[in-house]
C-alpha cells in the first residue's frame, strides 16, 4: 500500500509504561496491511547515543546537566537527519520509541525549561503527526522495570517522579494519552484503531 505522506508517530512515557512492546506490536501490525513502517528509538546507537548509554550504565559520574542535554540533542539532530527524515521522504510510517518530549521531561527534570526544550528542538525535529503519551504511575512502571533487572541510573523513584509530572503538564494536541494498565492486547487495539483513523483521514 502506498501512502500519500509519511507519518511520524512517537511513543512517549516513564521507562516501563510499554512502550517497546506497542511500538513493535503497532509495527509488526502496520507491516501485515502492507504499510510502509520502520521503527526507531532513541537514544539510537549511534556516537551520542553510546555516549549517553555509558551515563545510563555507570551513572552521570561528572558529566554537567548542560552536556547531558546537548548528547541528547546531538543524538536527535542525528537521528533525524540520518533515518526519520529520509523515511518521512519515502512516505513510510515512523515509529518512534522516545523523541524530544523526552528530552523536555527527563532533561527538564534536571532543572531545564521543557518549554525551552521543545522549542530548540522544534527547530530542527519535525513535528509528529501523533503522540502516544503512556500513563502508568511510577510505582507501577518501576515494577516492571525492577522484573526485567535491568535498571538504568535514570529509573530512580524520585526522579521519575519529576519526569512524570511535567509528561503530566505537557498540553498539544498532537499528544494522546493512553492508559498502559489495561491488558497489552486492549491497549494495542486502541493504538491500532487510532493510527488507521490518522492514516486514512488523509487518504479521504
Ligand atoms: P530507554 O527508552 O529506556 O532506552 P532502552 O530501553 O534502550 O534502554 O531510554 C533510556 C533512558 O534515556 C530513559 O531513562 C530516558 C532517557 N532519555 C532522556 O533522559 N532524554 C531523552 O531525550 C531521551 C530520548 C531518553
Amino acid at each position: 500500500m502506498q501512502l500519500d505522506r509519511g507519518y511520524l508517530i512517537v511513543f512517549e512515557g516513564i521507562d516501563g509504561t510499554g512502550k517497546s512492546t506497542h511500538c513493535r506490536l503497532l509495527g509488526d501490525f502496520l507491516a501485515s496491511r502492507g504499510i510502509p513502517v520502520v521503527r526507531l528509538y532513541e537514544p539510537t546507537r549511534g556516537f551520542w547515543g553510546q555516549k549517553i548509554r555509558g551515563i545510563l550504565k555507570d551513572g552521570r559520574g561528572d558529566v554537567t546537566p548542560e552536556e547531558e542535554l546537548s548528547w541528547f540533542v546531538n543524538d536527535r539532530r542525528e537521528d533525524v537527519e540520518q533515518n526519520i527524515a529520509p523515511a518521512l521522504k519515502e512516505k513510510r510510517v515512523v515509529l518512534l520509541d522516545r523523541y524530544y518530549y523526552s528530552t523536555a521531561a527527563y532533561q527538564g527534570a534536571l532543572g531545564f525549561s521543557p518549554e525551552a526544550i521543545v522549542r530548540d528542538n522544534e527547530a530542527f525535529a519535525p513535528r509528529p503527526d501523533r503522540v502516544f503519551l503512556f500513563t502508568l504511575s511510577p510505582e507501577k512502571s518501576l515494577k516492571r522495570v525492577d522484573g526485567r533487572g535491568e535498571k538504568s541510573s535514570f529509573e530512580r523513584a524520585d526522579y521519575l517522579e519529576k519526569v512524570q509530572r511535567i509528561f503530566a503538564a505537557f498540553d498539544d494536541p498532537v499528544i494522546q494519552r493512553v492508559n498502559t494498565e489495561p491488558p497489552v492486547d486492549e491497549v494495542h487495539a486502541r493504538i491500532r484503531q487510532a493510527v488507521l483513523e490518522l492514516i486514512a483521514q488523509d487518504a479521504l
